[in-house]
């Protein structure tokens, strides 16, 4: 019998930093993981030890050869943790850097004309990128329509859209303002099908904290993930890219071998810290199944994740310790609909009698910290259709409780009375 992330609650919650208390608020409960997930504690100890460190890479000493076997084995990890056997996995500044990356080389190195496609469910990161570089490349840009009642996008909505010159397209995994996920396996076959050469390019930024990533399973060239939002630290942002993508032309020094996609010197730190993300979810899956091997490992805390998300939300919806759901305050209209399968960790609502803005403030007084979407160019595509000018986004991760969840409820029962 293997313990659930209930039953190591404490030792899972004492991994991390700043769970309970904020040095700015004081207490305060955290359900804003989508805007950043808490950081390891071994993320702080190792970001500290490889930034006292002077040597770069690719000198012939100690420091500079260990800290280039320590980025080659990084990057075994992370190809573990994405589940990514070819292609390569490298660095960059950000999430949204590396997108506009992947996405112009796409769109410049497809062969000229042709068509780029997203959804509208997409962040403005994919989104942006796909108009600048479409319009560069002289290809057009269109967008599948997202589901206003699911919050997601399925194969059949991009369906008929999809041509013989797709040449590019672009997936989000999970909507960081609606929480649901979309079946990228789905999505990419329904392109392949028609458009077997096609680029495809997939934002996992908001889905990466909840595990469970496949890339050999999604028959994809390109997925980008922000270390911040999956207990790492702000800085950098990890690509996969396919062999394919990763042969087309792209910045990089003239003579450089092998052509690499990271430009200028790595922060080692950068991949020790996510080496730190890929072992939490190792002794995570350790904890909660028999699985011995680092994968099996890595699969058996996405499953336990997911199965403390699904507790948490249905707390969340349907009340919890004697206290009403959300699903239940008649004010509160949830993002979605209720019980929506694709649903990961996160609540999007708003209060029928009180402005966003101010739910989100009440929250805060009482030590409760979520964050305010607005119809803004982050968000509208999303709002906009559902005649909201903003919601209060609910984030929760594995190591939120129950008892958090309450604290949430009854805090909402004062605010909404
Ligand atoms: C789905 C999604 N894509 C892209 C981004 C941008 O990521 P970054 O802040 O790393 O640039 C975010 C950030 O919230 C996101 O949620």
């Amino acid at each position: 019998m293997y313990s659930t992330i209930e039953s190591l609650m404490d030792e899972v919650r004492d991994r991390f930093c700043q769970v309970d208390t904020c040095p700015d608020q004081g207490a305060r409960i955290f359900f804003e993981n989508a805007g950043g997930a808490l950081t390891l504690k071994s993320v702080v100890e190792t970001s500290a030890h490889y930034a006292a460190i002077p040597d770069n890479q690719g000198r012939d000493n100690p420091a500079s050869l260990s800290a280039a076997r320590m980025i080659e084995t990084s990057k075994v990890n992370i190809r573990t943790f994405l589940n990514a056997e070819e292609g390569q996995v490298f660095v960059g500044e950000s999430g949204t850097e590396l997108l506009f990356r992947l996405i112009s080389a796409a769109c410049l190195g497809t062969p000229k004309g042709g068509a780029v496609l997203g959804s509208t469910l997409e962040h403005p990161a994919t989104r942006s990128a796909c108009v600048r570089w479409a319009g560069i490349a002289g290809k057009s840009y269109s967008t599948a329509a997202h589901n206003d009642a699911t919050g997601t996008v399925t194969a059949q909505d991009y369906l008929p859209h999809i041509t013989p010159d797709t040449r590019v397209a672009t997936i989000l995994h999970t909507s960081p303002v609606t929480g649901m996920s979309v079946d990228v396996a789905a999505v990419a076959q329904a392109i392949r099908k028609v458009a077997p050469e096609c680029i495809i390019i997939v934002d996992g930024i908001q889905h990466a904290a909840h595990g469970g990533l496949d890339i050999d399973a999604y028959d994809i060239d390109g997925y980008v993930i922000s270390p911040y939002k999956v207990f790492s630290r702000h800085g950098y942002g990890i690509a996969w890219i396919s062999d394919r993508l990763a042969a087309m032309p792209h910045d990089t020094l003239i003579g450089a071998p092998n052509a690499p996609w990271e430009l200028g010197t790595r922060d080692a730190g950068s991949y020790a810290t996510f080496s730190d993300v890929v072992g939490y979810f190792e002794w995570l899956g350790g904890r909660v199944s028999n699985a011995t091997a680092p994968r099996a490992k890595i699969e058996a805390a996405g499953h336990a994740i997911s199965a403390q998300e699904n507790a948490l939300v249905a707390a969340m919806l349907h009340g919890v310790g004697g206290e009403v759901g959300l699903a239940d305050m008649p004010e509160v209209q949830i993002i979605g609909g209720i019980d929506n399968p694709h649903r990961e960790g996160l609540v999007s609502m708003v209060v029928k009698t009180l402005p966003s803005a101010d739910v989100v403030a009440k929250l805060s007084d009482h030590g409760i910290r979520v964050h305010i979407r607005r119809a803004d160019h982050y968000s509208a595509n999303i709002l906009t259709p559902l005649g909201l000018d903003s919601c209060i986004r609910v984030s929760m991760c594995h190591y939120n409780t129950k008892q958090e969840v309450q604290a949430f409820l009854a805090a909402m029962r004062v605010i909404t009375a």
